[in-house]
């Protein structure tokens, strides 16, 4: 019998559904593993099962990649055959990707109980996707699981009751914790480490990359940097396409700029590890900068994980050059912001939710 089916999609949750499938074998909780393909390249996807040690999905649902509505009404029909053969007792569902709001949707509308790892966080920027996602998973979910104590606000603000809210935890820096001392070292994935250091960079935001002019901007600002330090910047297959679009590569065109593929998880460990510091607009990396110690430049305007702001090591910039030079100033001079490793980011996220899953499936509540 089937207790858990779990939901993979995309590139953020595999490393949040390692330590859990991990965690729910020792309990024992008898899970299974969906993918639902939202991505699908090697690089996005395959390389984190090998490297992160995730037992191959059960099934994959061959979603790939489409608009907003398209994906996620497709994952909602492939999903729900699949939810009436298993008849599972709970479906898992982590973070905020379309994938996460599809399943948990089939999932309530079958009157499946709906569990969320990583819970309540908030930008309040109904502009984003993912804040979509965030606050209409949150409504349908019957057990929320929090990486930060502040998410409860979030949550009872929503009229969501607190017996349902059990702060846990960050099962993302569980996994950062297992495979830190086996990162893949930066100079082996850039043919030997720049003496002067680098700023490892991401961008793939919506908001960010699909405007020609927030874009020319921030590459510019790339280009700025690379006076003074490296940058290293993994390119997301979206942020390529825009480039090439806006006809903005020549400035990505340059000695210090290392323009690779998307990276594996350890490669991307080790860069970030090693960097001076990382500029970015991801959600991960805000947080497993705020884990490693390392300064982190956010260019967006608002962030749903604030902890790496009032405690870890990130500062908001927005997109606008004018307010992320003075920062990156800053970095370089006096080494950035020192911080401290937020409450129960300590490797054993998992564990407490695998804990608490068994004795909410025993006390017979799914
Ligand atoms: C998705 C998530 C975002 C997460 C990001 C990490 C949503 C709403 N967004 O955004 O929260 O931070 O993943 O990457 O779910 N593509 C490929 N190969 C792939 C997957 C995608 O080339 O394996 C290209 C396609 O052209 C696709 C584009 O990337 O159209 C965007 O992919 P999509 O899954 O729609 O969203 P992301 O921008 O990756």
């Amino acid at each position: 019998m089937t207790e858990l089916l779990c939901i993979v999609g995309a590139r953020p949750n595999f490393m949040k559904i390692a330590p859990l499938m991990a965690a729910f074998s020792t309990q024992p909780i008898a899970a299974k593993l969906v993918h639902t393909g939202q991505h699908y390249d090697p690089a996005m996807s395959d390389s984190f099962f090998a490297q992160l040690g995730i037992p191959r999905p059960d099934v994959n649902l061959e979603v790939g990649s489409a608009s907003h509505a398209v994906q996620t009404a497709e994952i909602m029909r492939a999903f729900e055959p699949v939810l009436d053969a298993e008849q599972p007792r709970a479906v898992l569902v982590v973070g905020d990707v379309n994938s996460t709001i599809a399943c948990a949707l089939v999932a309530a509308k079958k009157g499946v109980k709906v569990i969320h790892v990583e819970a309540g966080l908030r930008s309040l920027d109904r502009a984003m996707p993912e804040e979509i996602n965030r606050v209409l998973t949150d409504q349908i979910s019957d057990l929320l699981y929090t990486t930060e104590r502040d998410a409860l606000n979030n949550l009872q603000r929503e009229g969501i009751a607190p017996e349902r809210v059990h702060f846990v935890g960050n099962v993302m820096i569980d996994t950062l914790r297992q495979h830190a001392a086996r990162a893949t070292p930066a100079a082996r994935t850039l043919g030997g480490k720049p003496a002067r250091g680098y700023a490892l960079v991401t961008l793939h935001r919506p908001s960010n990359v699909d405007n020609a002019d927030k874009l020319r901007g921030l590459l510019e600002t790339l280009a700025r940097i690379s006076e003074r330090l490296d940058v290293v910047f993994p390119i997301h297959p979206r942020t390529r396409s825009s480039a090439e679009k806006f006809g903005l590569t020549p400035l990505l065109e340059r000695p210090f700029i290392h323009l690779l593929p998307p990276q594996g998880y350890l490669e991307m460990l080790g860069l970030m590890q090693e960097a001076t510091l990382v500029v970015t607009d991801s959600g991960g990396l805000q947080e497993e900068t705020t884990a490693l110690g390392v300064p982190c430049i956010t260019v967006r305007e608002s962030t749903e994980r604030p902890i790496t702001v009032t405690d870890g090591t990130n500062t908001l910039t927005g997109p606008d050059p004018a307010r992320i030079w003075p920062v990156f100033e800053d970095i370089l001079a006096s080494g950035g912001k020192r911080g401290r490793i937020p409450e129960y980011w300590d490797g054993n996220a998992a564990l407490r939710i695998a804990a608490s899953l068994r004795a909410w499936l025993d006390s017979g509540a799914a």
